[in-house]
């Protein structure tokens, strides 16, 4: 396995056809999630290359970039017991430039739903993928459903660019209790735990329903209840939304709808999402 900072090459096929290179997008702190991603993109393509960075870019002022966990000689041996071929993992000096003018706007989808409350994020962190595709130049590249937002805003990005690379979404990986595995669950103590179960709960017994109205009911009947836990939940937002646009869908709506959530446990911001159909 390789690994490089500046600048990554992908594996070069030895004669025959051209072989494709997936990439799997990373902030590190690698863990189970990741590892699906990995295996999903070994499917998928000839090699896999999987980036590490914690981007500066896509924290707001109040967030957890400081703190956020950095794992590397972990990661490294998750990505090498995974398969994958190379890992990208630049300094902050080495990705921006000190006097950096130009990024990407993730425009007005970037303002709503997540975008809402964390203004900035969207762009910041669709710069820095865009930078990454334009590094490594992959064929593919994986990324979870977990963040549903940020997968509708890449694919966006790909359509509305013309960028020439495959988006992958993979499903989001689960605790055998529910919880949605994140590198932020490790800032949860043991009674945050138990109340961040409320999210995944939540969702299920929205998935339970098929109009939107009683679905939305539903869910918020269990964050309701988790509100008022020791620690409290306190929620951020709770929306059904269209899975492309991230609009609110009306309460006519079939076909596929996201519901997506996230609240605050303790010092911990955590998101969370499942994708319904809703029948005709
Ligand atoms: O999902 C993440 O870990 C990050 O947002 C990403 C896609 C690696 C960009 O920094």
């Amino acid at each position: 396995m390789g690994v490089g900072g500046g600048y990554a090459a992908a594996a070069a096929g030895e004669g025959g056809g051209r072989s494709t290179l997936a990439l799997v997008p990373t902030m590190g702190a690698l863990h189970e999630g990741h590892r699906a991603l990995i295996r999903l993109a070994r499917e998928r393509a000839d090699h896999v290359a999987v980036s590490i960075f914690v981007n500066p870019l896509q924290f707001g002022p109040q967030e957890d970039y400081s703190r956020y966990p950095r794992t590397f000689g972990t990661d490294l041996a998750v990505c090498a017991a995974e398969g994958a071929g190379l890992v990208f993992a630049p300094a902050v000096e080495e990705m921006y430039l000190p006097d950096r003018q130009v990024g990407v706007s993730s425009g007005q989808m970037g303002t709503i739903v997540e975008g809402a409350f964390r203004p900035g994020h969207f762009d910041g962190m669709l710069t820095v993928v865009l930078k990454l595709f334009n590094l490594v130049q992959p064929d593919i590249a994986v990324f979870g459903q977990k963040d549903a937002q940020q997968l509708a805003m890449i694919r966006r990005m790909v359509a509305d660019l013309n960028l020439p690379v495959a988006v992958v979404g993979a499903p989001t990986v689960r605790e055998p209790d529910g919880l949605a595995l994140s590198s932020r669950n490790r800032y949860l103590s043991v009674a945050d735990r138990v109340t961040a179960l409320a999210l995944s709960t939540a969702l299920r017994e929205g998935a339970r329903h098929t109009r939107p109205k009683d679905i939305l009911h539903a869910a918020h009947a269990v964050l309701d209840q988790a509100a008022q836990a020791d620690p409290p939940l306190a929620l951020d937002y709770l929306s059904l939304v269209d899975p492309a646009t991230f609009t609110a869908v009306a309460d006519d709506h079939r076909g596929e709808a996201v519901l997506a959530v996230a609240a605050r446990v303790g010092t911990t911001r955590l998101i969370d999402n499942v994708v319904l159909t809703l029948p005709a």
